[in-house]
Order: structure tokens, then C-alpha cells, then sequence
């Protein structure tokens, strides 16, 4: 044999014994992805078109007008405050602040959530004191540090006012004779919200597309499931289905450095075992949206990550596991559906 057949050869044999290694070991990583995909299926799913609801029924001419009433702020006492300006659609519906602005730069006790995939919670608010977002977009109305309106009833007689409004309400709730109310403001501004959801690479993943995630994502992904965040961060939404203490192995504000001390759903029921206890928020595009928690006490996702093993978990998160779920929680950074990405022209009063 000349030694370029040798040669030849010798590759031969090398590919004959090194590509079923490859093969074997691609194998092993599909079927692990494939293992990663069911499990958590079973926990989240991708999201849905939109959050549908059988007391409000999604109509093209109620998100419409939902979505021109959304930026309205003529119907605010000093005329500058609508769902905008604490939710802005191109910050991915939060504001960036700690705590929310409204009328005359009152400061609201909270922070503002964004409310992108935002309507298929238990409730709405940290503490769950509204009943779901129609519920919420009315009561916005009079919040004194929100619109600050003295009554539905002057703000009903604002919208009236606005002569274009009528028609628009009357093909969103035909056959109403007075269908310029805050009840059909709620449910249009509902319906609007409804239809804001922001599919993400996660999706993507969830729907069988291995590739969709980065091999650092899957490794926060399984660290997310092994640690046990997803036992209160679960659903499409990861998140929004239950109500948890913040703080079960160590008060929260050690860490957060919060001042004051919020004591949560306590305000709503007067229930001893409420205190610090909030809604487990929607982590959908959290990685766009800080700062965090209910009182936007901590600006960075790697420490907001880490609070929440140590004072949930009761669990000391090496820093290069950090990072990974960080980089996942990336991954649920969504697409802003188009409707969102323009602003509608509003009806003229005369
Ligand atoms: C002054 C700022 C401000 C305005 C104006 C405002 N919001 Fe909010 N929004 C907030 C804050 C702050 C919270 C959290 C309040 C709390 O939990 O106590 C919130 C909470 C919400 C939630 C609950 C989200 C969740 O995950 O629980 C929804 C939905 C929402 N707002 C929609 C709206 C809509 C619709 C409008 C207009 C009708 C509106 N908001 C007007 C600041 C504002
Ligand atoms: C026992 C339930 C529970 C567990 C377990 C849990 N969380 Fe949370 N999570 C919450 C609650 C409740 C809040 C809201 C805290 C607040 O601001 O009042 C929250 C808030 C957050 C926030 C801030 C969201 C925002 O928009 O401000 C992030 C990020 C987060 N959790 C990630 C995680 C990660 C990552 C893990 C696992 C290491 C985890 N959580 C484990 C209940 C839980």
C-alpha cells in the first residue's frame, strides 16, 4: 500500500468509528431536549391568540375603541393621565419607574406591571384587589393617584362629550340605547387588553423547536424546574395563578431594603396569614421591564433572581446559575403584536 491509500484508509476508519460516537451523542441531546420540552409543557404551554372572556366577549369593534380609549386622557382630572402613561406599549407596557406617576405627579403605592399577557390572572394588582382587567380599567378612573376623577358619572359626561366617541360605542355594543358608559369603557379597554400577548422564543421551544433556546436558557430552564421555581411561577404566563408570601425563609425586606414594609394582601382581607403575601406575578418579557417587585425596590434581574431563591427557596444561587435563568428569562421576550406598535388617532370633541 502507497501511503496515500494508507492515508485514505486511516480516515475511513476513523470516520467509520467517530461518526455513530457523534451520532450517538446528537441522540442523547435530542432526546433530552425532548424530555426538557414535555416537562415543561406540563407546566406552562405556549400562550394562547389572546385571553378570551365569557362576561366579555373579543369583538373587532370593542378592541378598537379599546385600544383609542386606552390613550385617552381627557377623561383624567388634570387631563394628562391614560393607560399609557403607565403603560407604555413601547416599554413593553410598564413604565421604568419604582413606583407609578398619575394626575399632578401623585406617586401610586405600587409598582406599575406590565400588562402584556396580563389577563388571564386569578385577579389583578399585586395584591389582588381587582377582580380582572375590566375591573381594573374602571376603577383606574377614580383612583385618586390615577385619573383622580371625582365620579364615573363625570366621566361619563366627559366621554359623552367627545361627539366621535358615540358612533364608535354604538358598534361596540349594538343595540345599547346609552352606550357611552364606564361599564363599556371597562369592557372595551379589557377587550383590547385581551389580545396583547407577546409569543417568545420560549414559545417557540414549547412547540417543539429545540433550537429556539440557547444551551445556556436550557440550563436556567432546568434550573428553574429543579429548584422549584415553577411551583409558583407556572402556566403560559409563568405566573399569575396564585397568591404566595414574599419572603417564607427570611422578610423580604432584608434583602430588598424596602422601606416601608408593604404588608400585601393583608389590606384586602385583614387575614393574619395575608401579610406580605402577593400575587406571584407574570415573568413574560420581565427581562424588559425592571424595576422589580411590587415596589420596584431592586433594578437589576440577576439580584431580583437571586432574592427570590434566598427568600423563597431558602436557596444561596451560585452566581453562574444565576446568570443562566437570567439568560432564560430572556427567552420569554416577546414579539409586540402590531396594534400595540401604532397609536390610533382620537376622536375630535366638536
Ligand atoms: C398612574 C399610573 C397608572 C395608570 C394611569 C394606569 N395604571 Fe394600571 N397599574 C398601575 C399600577 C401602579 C399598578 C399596580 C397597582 C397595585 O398592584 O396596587 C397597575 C396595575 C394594572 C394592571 C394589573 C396587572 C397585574 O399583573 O396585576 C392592569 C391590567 C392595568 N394596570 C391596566 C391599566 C389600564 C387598562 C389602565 C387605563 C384604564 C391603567 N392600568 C391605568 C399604574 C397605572
Ligand atoms: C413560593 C412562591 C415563589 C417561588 C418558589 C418563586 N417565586 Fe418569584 N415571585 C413570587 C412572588 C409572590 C413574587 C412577587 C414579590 C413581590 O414583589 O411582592 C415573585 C416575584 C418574582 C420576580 C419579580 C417579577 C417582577 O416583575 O417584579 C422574579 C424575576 C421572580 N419572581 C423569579 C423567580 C425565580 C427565578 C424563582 C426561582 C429561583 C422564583 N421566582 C421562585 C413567588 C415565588
Amino acid at each position: 500500500m502507497n501511503s496515500k491509500v494508507r492515508g485514505l484508509f486511516r480516515i475511513a476508519l476513523h470516520l467509520t468509528l467517530f461518526f455513530p460516537a457523534v451520532f450517538l451523542l446528537a441522540q442523547n441531546a435530542w432526546a433530552a431536549d425532548q424530555d426538557l420540552i414535555g416537562r415543561v409543557n406540563r407546566l406552562c404551554g405556549p400562550l394562547p391568540q389572546a385571553m378570551p372572556s365569557e362576561q366579555n366577549p373579543l369583538t373587532p369593534a370593542k378592541v378598537k375603541l379599546g385600544r383609542m380609549l386606552f390613550y385617552e386622557p381627557r377623561i383624567s382630572i388634570d387631563g394628562t393621565v391614560s393607560c399609557a402613561k403607565c403603560h407604555p406599549l413601547s416599554l413593553y407596557a410598564a413604565d421604568g419607574l419604582k413606583k407609578a406617576r398619575g394626575n399632578s405627579y401623585k406617586e401610586s403605592p405600587r409598582n406599575s406591571p406590565t400588562i402584556f399577557n396580563a389577563a388571564a390572572q386569578i385577579s389583578a394588582h399585586w395584591v389582588g384587589n381587582r377582580t380582572g382587567v375590566e375591573d381594573q380599567a374602571r376603577q383606574s378612573l377614580i383612583g385618586p393617584p390615577s385619573y383622580g376623577m371625582p365620579s364615573y358619572a363625570s366621566v361619563e359626561k366627559i366621554l359623552r362629550e367627545i361627539k366621535g366617541y358615540l358612533p364608535l360605542f354604538q358598534e361596540a355594543f349594538p343595540g345599547e340605547s346609552e352606550p357611552v358608559t364606564v361599564d363599556n369603557f371597562a369592557k372595551a379597554v379589557g377587550a383590547f387588553e385581551r389580545t396583547l400577548v407577546t409569543p417568545a422564543p420560549f414559545d417557540d421551544f414549547l412547540q417543539g423547536k429545540a433550537g429556539a433556546l440557547t444551551g445556556e436558557q436550557k440550563r436556567g430552564l432546568v434550573a428553574m424546574l429543579d429548584g422549584g421555581c415553577l411551583t409558583c411561577h407556572f402556566s403560559p404566563y409563568l405566573g399569575g395563578q396564585l397568591y404566595r408570601k414574599f419572603g417564607i425563609f427570611a422578610p423580604y425586606q432584608t434583602y430588598t431594603k424596602s422601606s416601608p414594609v408593604d404588608e400585601g394582601r393583608f389590606a384586602v382581607t385583614k387575614d393574619e396569614a395575608d401579610k406580605h403575601v402577593f400575587k406571584v406575578p407574570v415573568l413574560r418579557n420581565v427581562a424588559m421591564t425592571p424595576p422589580y417587585f411590587h415596589d420596584g425596590s431592586v433594578e437589576q434581574l440577576a439580584e431580583a433572581v437571586w432574592i427570590m431563591a434566598k427568600v423563597q427557596l431558602g436557596k444561596d444561587l451560585p452566581p453562574e446559575q444565576v446568570s443562566d435563568i437570567v439568560a432564560f428569562l430572556k427567552a420569554l421576550t416577546g414579539r409586540i403584536p402590531a396594534a400595540a406598535l401604532t397609536v390610533p388617532v382620537l376622536p375630535a370633541k366638536q
